[in-house]
């Protein structure tokens, strides 16, 4: 158990979930966290990670560093992204059985799951069938990380915990054009269309694939909580259990950015939609006692406050 004289490292600490983690870790009052810059610490840098961890030699380690992107990302830097998650994932994980660190929250993603897999994906789909092209060697990583998980704690009997968090969103998010996911991508495309006499909103794909999503706070109540917890399985979905479809989530943002404003939403039906659904099986997660607070309208409009802050924005944003 996670106490106060805990020491905590979260990798990862500038990302949308890491920067979660570590607020809530500060909000319940743990004093001995820390973190390093990507700077001064490349986690792809074997030797330097180990020497890192040997000297820090935290008691628990939040994994939430990983190269992270949307559908165009995913596809054109395939090669960065199955290097780069391996590379991560090897050195922060090995080190820490290394140096006898047993417990450790490694986070995935829901695209490691087969992408014509039923529907809610439950955790026992994993390997079961063809993975959705655009983002395989992302997932391909990600499958590699649970199973070394896995595989560590069977052999090495370490509390090494994979949870697969659905699309999260929340501050901190990456909202660069090119590689966003789709909801950040959203909140952007429709903020952008706030002050300008465009009425058109462009969107990938037809609308209709269906997604889940969750706040990112969600996610890091999630990993405390789990870190916190003896489950037999390592692998667990995170998520609310309920989806909606891109077009729906479109018009939810453009009801709380933009209430007064006529949009018309125009879909570009050449760009792909991805995995026609994505919805996770959470049963497992709520057996173990924990549930998403998930509310969807309040989290996304702290989001909204917060992409206007990092965009130094504050002055455009008038809650509705
Ligand atoms: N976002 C989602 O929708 C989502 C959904 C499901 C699961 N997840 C999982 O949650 C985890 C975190 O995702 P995220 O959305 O928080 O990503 P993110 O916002 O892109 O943050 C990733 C973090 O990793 C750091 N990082 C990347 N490469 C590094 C390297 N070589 N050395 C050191 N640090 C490095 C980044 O540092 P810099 O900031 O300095 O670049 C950043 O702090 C990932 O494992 C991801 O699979 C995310």
């Amino acid at each position: 158990m996670i106490n106060k004289k805990s020491k905590i490292y979260v990798a990862g600490h500038k990302g949308l979930v890491g920067s979660a983690i570590l607020r809530k870790l500060k909000h319940k009052g743990y004093k001995k966290i820390f973190t390093i810059d990507r700077k001064k610490l490349d986690l792809t840098n074997q030797s330097k990670v180990l020497s890192f961890i040997k000297k820090k030699k935290p008691d628990f380690i939040f994994l939430a560093a990983a190269k992270v992107g949307g559908i165009f990302s995913n596809q054109k830097y395939k090669a960065e992204f199955i290097y780069s998650n391996l590379a991560i994932q090897l050195n922060v994980i090995n080190a820490a059985y290394l140096c006898g660190i047993k417990n450790l929250i490694f986070l995935g993603s829901s695209c490691v799951y087969p992408r014509n897999c039923k529907q809610p994906i439950k955790e026992s789909y994993l390997l079961n069938g063809k993975l959705e092209k655009t983002n395989d060697a992302y997932a391909i990583a990600k499958i590699a990380g649970i199973k070394m998980c896995e595989s560590y704690n069977e052999q090495y009997k370490t509390n090494y915990k994979c949870l697969m968090p659905t699309n999260t969103f929340g501050p901190n998010d990456n909202y660069d054009d090119l590689n966003s996911h789709f909801f950040p991508a959203l909140i952007k495309k429709i903020h952008t269309l706030k002050d300008t006499k465009n009425t058109k909103l462009k969107l990938w794909g037809d609308g209709s694939a269906k997604r889940e999503v969750i706040f990112v706070d969600d996610i890091a109540d999630a990993c405390l909580y789990f870190m916190n917890k003896k489950t037999k399985e390592n692998l667990i979905n995170i998520g609310t259990g309920k989806d909606f479809s891109i077009k729906d989530y479109a018009h939810f943002i453009l009801k709380i950015i933009i209430p007064n404003k006529k949009i018309k939403i125009i879909f570009d039906k050449s760009k792909p939609n991805g995995t026609p659904r994505k919805v996770m099986d959470i049963k497992l997660a709520k057996k173990y006692g924990w549930k998403p607070a998930g509310i969807l309208n309040d989290s996304i409009l702290e989001t909204y406050k917060s992409f206007l802050k990092e965009n130094n924005d504050t002055k455009k944003y008038k809650r509705k």
